[in-house]
């Protein structure tokens, strides 16, 4: 089955043709992150206006690459939730004309469903179930427990600020550009680990938060360079030392990933039958992160971590959650009625 397949939830406009959920004829990403660098964050009414832009070369990119014509496509599909809501409205608008003109069924997936979907894709060997899912991208740090294709179970999440969020902002205290992911994971080569001590977060159960750690890498900030607590946190990064940013950004960045992977391992602890950890969303590109997770903690459990290219927003991991549905029975979605939704928890 050839799935055109298209994802426009936040700042990439991504198509990509995927066959039996696995096999990637295409893959095209246009990123906005140049855009947004300027503006040190995501502007949502720009975002939807650049996928305006793009999303139908976009399409036409992938179809070309994969070098098919739309008559040989078996159905489309499309991130609908969650996400910015003008996002959303341009890829599943997009996905919903297609299907009607071309008399295609259509189907609408989950994007967390779809990044734990991006360790499916290619032709390495593929978790096993039952797994358990990290996912960890800008707006979500959930650990998700997989029984079987097509069912999850959230064990675990956060309650405050997700994972990507913290690095964005702790980005933003040390004067590093956005996105914060990969600017602290840069600066924090450099660093040094032990040299500031942030604390873990005492949430019960699999459940995290992140906002105290955002907060605390602040405090921090401020004691070290000897100003009250009341110093606004744009007033920090230029009295920050290149040596203190990369410090800061390293101890950061060890607190965050030992306290994710913490949970992971009382996840397992609570679910001995687990047979895969699989790592989701935008923060599974991180090395450390990654390192960490395949350091022998979790035993004889297989990790499973997305190829980078797979980690942040594209499309093919859309296409092959998508087949992953088909076969366990899900029905196609009606394009005349699709709905969106900002925010929903996968089912
Ligand atoms: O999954 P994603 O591309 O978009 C969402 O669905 O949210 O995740 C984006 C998040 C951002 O917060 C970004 O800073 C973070 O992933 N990220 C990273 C790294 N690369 C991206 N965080 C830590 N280390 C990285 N190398
Ligand atoms: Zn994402």
């Amino acid at each position: 089955m050839k799935i055109l397949a298209i994802e426009s939830s936040c700042d990439e406009t991504a198509a990509a043709v995927i066959e039996n959920g696995t096999k990637i004829l295409s893959n095209v990403v246009v990123s906005q992150v140049d855009i947004f660098a300027a503006y040190g964050g995501v502007i949502p009414e720009v975002a939807a206006r650049s996928h305006l832009e793009a999303i139908l070369p976009v399409v036409h990119k992938a179809l070309d690459d994969a070098g098919l014509t739309k008559d040989e496509i078996d159905s489309i599909a499309v991130t609908h939730t969650p996400g910015l809501m003008g996002s959303l409205l341009i890829g599943t608008l997009t996905a919903r004309m297609l299907a009607i003109l071309w008399g295609k069924p259509l189907y609408a997936t989950h994007h967390l469903k779809s990044h734990i979907y991006a360790n499916w894709l290619g032709d390495g060997l593929v978790p096993e179930f039952p797994l358990l899912a990290l996912v960890v991208s800008g707006g979500h740090t959930q650990i998700i427990y997989m029984s079987e294709h097509n069912q999850f179970e959230i064990i675990g999440t956060t309650r405050d600020d997700a994972v990507g969020e913290c690095f964005d902002k702790v980005a933003k205290i040390l004067g590093l550009p956005y996105p914060g992911g990969p600017s602290i994971a840069k600066c924090a080569e450099k660093g040094d680990i032990r040299k500031y001590k942030l604390p873990h977060p005492k949430v019960d159960g699999l459940d995290f938060s992140f906002s105290g750690l955002k907060t605390a890498v602040l405090r921090a900030v401020q004691n070290e360079l000897g100003l009250p607590i009341t110093t606004p946190s744009y007033e920090l990064k230029e009295n920050l030392s290149e040596q203190q940013k990369a410090d800061f950004a390293a101890s950061f960045q060890e607190t965050a990933c030992e306290i994710l992977l913490e949970k992971v391992a009382r996840a397992l602890e609570e679910r001995p039958e687990v047979k895969s950890i699989v790592l989701a969303g935008g923060v599974s590109a991180n090395q450390v992160l990654k390192e960490k997770a395949q350091d022998g903690r979790f035993g004889g459990v297989k990790v499973f971590i997305p190829e980078l290219k797979w980690t942040g927003d594209n499309a093919a991991m859309v296409g092959a959650a998508a087949y992953f549905e088909v076969v366990s029975g899900v029905k196609e979605t009606d394009p005349y009625s699709l709905s969106i939704a900002p925010r929903t928890d996968i089912a």
